[in-house]
C-alpha cells in the first residue's frame, strides 16, 4: 500500500545555523510525538546542508532529499551536482521538475526524464513535480498540461522503475501565494493522475504510487486536503521552514 508522505522543500532558505536549528527542532518534536501510521517525513534542504541533515536523520524519523540533480553522469558541469554524488551522501529522494526550475532554469520534460533516469540509476527516489500555471487553469488546460508532463517525463520507465517514483501535483498559482487548491480541485487532478498511471502501468502500480499536493499547504488546511482518497500527503514550501508547522501538517493524517 502506498505511503503517506510529508516532504519539506526548503528552497533557497536558511543559513547553516538556522538549518541546524530547524532540523534539530524537527527531531525534538518527532521524539515527542508519534507520527500517524504509514506516514513518512522527508526533509529537502539546500545542497550544502544535506550531510548535516543525514547526520541527524534516522530512518525511523525522517528521510533526506535533495532539491535538484544534474542530468549528466559527471564531468565539466561547473556548479552542478550529480546523482552519484547524492548517492554517496546516502540521499534517498530528490525533487525533479519543480515549477521554479521549469520557469527559471528551463527544465523541460525531456530534462526531467533524463534527471529521473540518473536518479533511478543511483537508487534515489525521484519526487517528480507537475502542475499548471494560472492561465492554463483559467483556460481549462490543466489536465492537458499535467498529462504532457507525466507522459513525457515519466512514461519511458518500466513498471518496476515507475514503482520508485513519487509524484507531486503543485498548481503553480498556489505556490507561495497563500491560495490553495480546494480539496475538490486537488482530488480531481490527483485522481486524473492516478488514472493516467493506471492506463499506462495498471491499477496495482497506480494504487501504490504516492501523489502529494503542493501549494500553500499548511497546518490549517492539511487535514481537509489529506482527507481526499487520492491525496497522499504534501510537498510543503513555506510551512516546512518552521518545525512546529511541518510536524503539525504530518499529524493531519
Ligand atoms: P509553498 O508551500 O510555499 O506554497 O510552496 C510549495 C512548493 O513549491 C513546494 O515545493
Amino acid at each position: 500500500m502506498r505511503k503517506n508522505i510529508v516532504a519539506g522543500n526548503w528552497k533557497m532558505n536558511k543559513s547553516f545555523g538556522e538549518a541546524d536549528e530547524l532540523v534539530n527542532g524537527i527531531m525534538t518534536l518527532l521524539e515527542e510525538k508519534e507520527l500517524p501510521e504509514n506516514t513518512m517525513m522527508i526533509v529537502c534542504p539546500p545542497f550544502p546542508y544535506l550531510e548535516m541533515c543525514t547526520d541527524y536523520s534516522n530512518d525511523s524519523y525522517f528521510m533526506v532529499g535533495a532539491q535538484n540533480v544534474n542530468d549528466n553522469d559527471k564531468g565539466a558541469y561547473t556548479g552542478e551536482v550529480s546523482a552519484e554524488m547524492l548517492k554517496s551522501l546516502e540521499i534517498e529522494y530528490c525533487i525533479v521538475g519543480h515549477s521554479e526550475r521549469r520557469a527559471y532554469y528551463g527544465e523541460t520534460d525531456a530534462i526531467v526524464a533524463r534527471k529521473v533516469d540518473q536518479l533511478l540509476k543511483n537508487e534515489i527516489h525521484p519526487i517528480v513535480c507537475c502542475g499548471e500555471v494560472l492561465e492554463e487553469r483559467e483556460a481549462g488546460k490543466q489536465f492537458d498540461v499535467v498529462r504532457r508532463q507525466i507522459t513525457d517525463g515519466l512514461f519511458h520507465l518500466t513498471p518496476e522503475q515507475f514503482g520508485e517514483i513519487v509524484i507531486a501535483y503543485e498548481p503553480v498559482w498556489a505556490i507561495g501565494t497563500g491560495k490553495t487548491a480546494t480539496p475538490a480541485q486537488a482530488q480531481e487532478i490527483h485522481a486524473f493522475i492516478r488514472g493516467l498511471i493506471a492506463d499506462k502501468y495498471g491499477k496495482e502500480v497506480a494504487d501504490n504510487t504516492s501523489i502529494l499536493y503542493g501549494g500553500s499547504c499548511k497546518p490549517s488546511n492539511a487535514k481537509e486536503l489529506f482527507a481526499n482518497p487520492d491525496v497522499d500527503g504534501g510537498l510543503i514550501g513555506g510551512a516546512s521552514l518552521k518545525a512546529e508547522d511541518f510536524i503539525d501538517i504530518a499529524m493531519a493524517f
